[in-house]
């Protein structure tokens, strides 16, 4: 039977980073159709209601409707070690991060992980993320398991790693060439499921694991690449003296043919001109995490410059450098650190961020990001007075946008009244 969903609804018709606000459609009274996994229509709540009388009526009130949120970057087996005390990058990966992926041998442990992620992830209303797995085929296994059970649109990777890693979290060039070949070919464009290769980050990989896994991307064009770039200033001289002939850190990616459209590089805080222009030609994705970039200490990414020159860029929590599961907080973080880089991002841009414009930054938006007929029914319905701090803000508001913002600021898992995922309203889990 179709269902629709009525309340306020919010969606893009382009990037409110070029056209300003007026990229938004909002109708404080408007409806989504669904049926069979699919929006079928969208519009005036009226209009719907008279078309498809034989359709069954959530009526969400003055709650918004939204496509739900993408999180175009995390790390699932790192749930369990967010929030840890005091380290920068380097030492944050080997006193908390490596002896916890280490743990993600034991497929049980990987699959309990898979499921509490992705189900802290549906609670904070993240209906699609992109995520490293460990070195493990197992652990890439679990999380595309919990996905399909859930019938999420779900992007992972078997996280590749042959140096600068302890014992028992390293595989080889080959290794992780033959075990990321045969995950991708059981996994990728089953049900919602896409395969991402995913070498680490430079100094992790020796060049002949980039080389191997440049090779393997050039046979499978098709899928993204996920990595880092440009994260912390220590991270980046390591990077220049493990590759003293490459021109910048980009260029270590570039040399090994890893870099392209369908890139997606986690960070890029740091980056030189050069690496900007080649970025920008390749149509390469850069992925704002920007809740991790101040908790590790790892700087301002340049979303006003970065836009403005024509980048393309998704917003992330970046779980567990990242300190929230929530794409609220995360826009909120990547709020305050426009403003302390001297731009206030608008509430429409923010909102971009986390829907449509990380859709599109995986390459997902006709699939997923925006409320449009056709497009996969992946929706959060969102409660802009979820407390009493943001009520009594939210009433003082004069337009929908200053409504929108003190959920955008101060909102968290208790604003997402409802995540439907494929066209199904999910039970609220526990986590
Ligand atoms: N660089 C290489 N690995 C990681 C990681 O797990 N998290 C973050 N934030 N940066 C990285
Ligand atoms: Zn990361």
């Amino acid at each position: 039977m179709p269902e629709l969903l009525i309340g306020q609804t919010l969606t893009f018709a382009a990037d409110p980073f070029l056209e300003g606000s007026d990229a938004a459609r909002h109708d404080s009274r408007g409806g989504v159709l669904i049926d069979g996994g699919l929006i079928r229509a969208v519009g005036p709540a009226d209009t719907l209601r008279a078309a498809h009388p034989g359709a069954r009526v959530h009526d969400y009130g003055k709650r918004l409707i939204s496509p739900g949120f993408v999180d175009a970057h995390i790390h699932y087996p790192q749930t369990a070690i967010i929030a840890s005390w005091g380290k920068r990058l380097i030492d944050w990966l080997n006193t908390y991060t490596f002896p916890e992926e280490m743990r993600f041998h034991d497929p049980a442990h990987a699959a309990q992980a898979a499921e509490t992620c992705l189900n802290l992830m549906l609670a904070h209303g993240t209906t699609t993320l992109c995520s490293f797995a460990t070195i493990h085929p197992a652990s890439v296994e679990a999380v595309f398991t919990a996905a399909q059970t859930r019938g999420m649109r779900v992007l992972a990777g078997k996280t590749c790693m042959d140096r600068n890693a302890p014992e028992g979290l390293r595989d080889s060039a080959q290794t992780a060439y033959d075990d990321s070949k045969t995950l991708l070919g059981r996994w990728h464009g089953q049900d919602r499921l896409g395969y991402v290769i995913t070498p680490r980050f430079a100094p992790t990989s020796s060049p002949e694991q980039l080389e191997a896994l440049g090779a393997l991307w050039a046979e499978f064009p098709d899928c993204l690449m996920q990595t880092h770039l440009s994260e912390q200033t220590e991270e980046i001289a390591w990077v220049r003296s493990l590759f003293p002939k490459a021109r910048d850190y980009l260029d270590v990616y570039e040399h090994f043919g890893l870099i392209g459209r369908g890139a997606l590089f986690g960070h890029a805080i740091h980056l030189e001109a050069r690496e900007r222009a080649r970025l920008l030609e390749a149509g390469a994705a850069l992925i704002h995490c920007p809740t991790s970039n101040a908790f590790i200490g790892s700087g301002m990414f340049d979303m006003a410059g970065l836009k403005a020159e024509g980048q393309r860029v998704g917003l992330a929590s970046d779980i567990g450098g990242g300190s929230s599961f929530s794409m609220l907080r995360t826009m909120a973080a990547a709020y305050e650190i426009g403003q302390l880089r001297g731009t206030a991002l608008h509430p429409a841009q923010l909102w971009w961020l986390a829907t449509a414009g990380s859709a599109a930054a995986l390459g997902l938006e006709n699939q997923i990001g925006s409320l449009k007929q056709g497009m996969e029914a992946d929706l959060i319905v969102v409660d802009l007075e979820s407390t009493p701090a943001i009520a009594q803000r939210a009433h003082r508001a004069g337009t929908f946008w200053e409504a929108l913002f003190p959920t955008i600021m101060m909102g968290d898992d208790r604003a997402i009244a409802a995540t439907w995922v494929n066209g199904a309203p999910i039970a609220r889990p526990a986590g």
